[in-house]
């Protein structure tokens, strides 16, 4: 093969599918309801400390594992509402992101031939980040309509090869959230197969029904072997900060705050600072963020029923996993393709949360992180379906 053709393991993984779905939507003037980014603004306050920190001068590299006002407002607040005691010198490290920092982390702990459980459908970052690491990975079904996993299935996925297990909770894309039950019982094969749970809890606040968000790290035995991944991107709608971060016991953060440290160096300076003051937002802050996310399912869930769509109803996070079987279309890809060219709607193909793609070709992945006027453009468009838009 030419040596001008890429390494094997980029050729292993294509580009972001939820990513091209955003191009597209470019190229058809479409509504974008595919990658899930807000389009309101981020909160007046939070974006005044930013200014504030550029003005000041906080223009140069961060101390490289994070600006200490950042990591000590990341351990005050996990100790506040989870309970558990974090010494944020020895145990947090700011990343440019939760990608870096669940990047990061996977090189940190993973060695080539490594297995690695996850849960599938996954967020699509997994399965590129395991093949960058050498991972082998082992993946495990969620099953609509709970989206509930087979116990008997995950203990089998655990052996001595096994040397982690990623999960996500709240989850993208099917909503789930992990209940204490399931958690524990992770927990008990991660003690028993001596493996490290990796979490990705960036949906921590956008919990619906009543639903609990359980950080793994919390339940016993636990916080020796998790790390513990979360940012500001979804909780404070500044996806383009780049700032996540990952709380993980001594020994790991070490390891991983030297991958970090090759990585990227550090985050933005003056975005640390600022994300500290979103950190210091009070609960009403929080409660209102979850209310208004729920007013959005909950205007987008019916109008995606009456559209056509079978919907799994999302518990946390801000996606809606829907069952495009009653549309007749071949695939999932092309049928996201001609939703968006001819109905003017951007989703995200299900195939690209599934390891093997036949797994998804019947899912569709919608976000309703959107203005109100927004999700009823889409809405407006959608209802095209019910008419039986010939090219879909
Ligand atoms: C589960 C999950 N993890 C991580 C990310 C990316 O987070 P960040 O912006 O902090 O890199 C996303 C974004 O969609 C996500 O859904």
């Amino acid at each position: 093969m030419s040596k001008l053709t890429g390494s094997k393991k980029a050729t292993q993984f294509t580009e972001s599918v939820i990513r091209e779905m955003t191009r597209l939507n470019h190229l058809y003037g479409g509504v974008n309801l595919s990658q899930g980014f807000p389009d309101f603004p981020a909160p007046d306050a939070i974006k005044a400390a930013a200014c504030e920190a550029i003005n000041g001068d906080v223009n140069q590299y961060a101390v490289t594992w994070g600006a200490r006002p950042l990591r000590e407002a990341v351990a005050r607040e996990f100790t506040r509402r989870y309970g558990l005691p974090i010494v944020a010198d020895e145990q947090v490290t700011v990343c440019c992101g939760t990608t870096e920092a669940m990047m990061a982390t996977m090189m940190a702990i993973i060695d080539p031939g490594d297995e690695v459980v996850i849960f599938e459908p996954f967020y699509e970052n997994y399965g590129p980040d395991a093949i960058l690491c050498g991972a082998s990975p082992r993946f495990v079904r969620l099953r609509e309509p709970g989206w509930s996993y087979d116990p008997a299935e995950l203990e089998r996925a655990f052996s001595n090869r096994t040397k982690a297990i990623v999960i996500n909770t709240p989850n993208n894309p099917t909503g789930k959230v992990f209940t204490r039950e399931e958690l524990s019982h992770v927990a008990t094969l991660c003690r028993k197969w001596d493996v490290v749970a990796v979490t990705d809890e960036i949906y921590e606040h956008i919990l619906y029904d009543g639903a609990e968000h359980v950080p793994l790290a919390s339940l016993e035995g636990m916080r020796e072997r998790t790390v513990t991944i979360s940012g500001v991107s979804k909780t404070y709608s500044v996806t383009g900060w780049r700032i996540g971060y990952c709380l993980a016991p001594p020994t790991l953060t070490s390891a991983i705050r030297k991958v970090h440290d090759f990585l990227t160096v550090g985050a933005p300076a003056p975005l640390q600072e600022a994300a500290a003051v979103a950190l210091e937002s009070s609960p009403s802050y929080y409660a209102k963020l979850a209310d208004n996310y729920r007013e959005r399912r909950d205007y987008l869930l019916p109008a995606l029923e009456a559209a056509g769509f079978r919907t799994f109803k999302p518990r946390g996070a801000y996606y809606i996993m829907t069952d495009i079987s009653a549309f007749g279309a071949p695939d999932d890809v092309s049928f996201a393709r001609s939703l968006v060219s001819s109905v003017g709607v951007a989703a995200v193909p299900g195939s690209s949360f599934y390891a093997d793609p036949g797994a998804g070709r019947r899912r569709l992945r919608f976000h309703f992180a959107r203005r109100r006027e927004t999700l009823e453009a889409a809405v407006e468009r959608l209802n095209r379906l019910k008419a039986g838009a010939p090219t879909v």
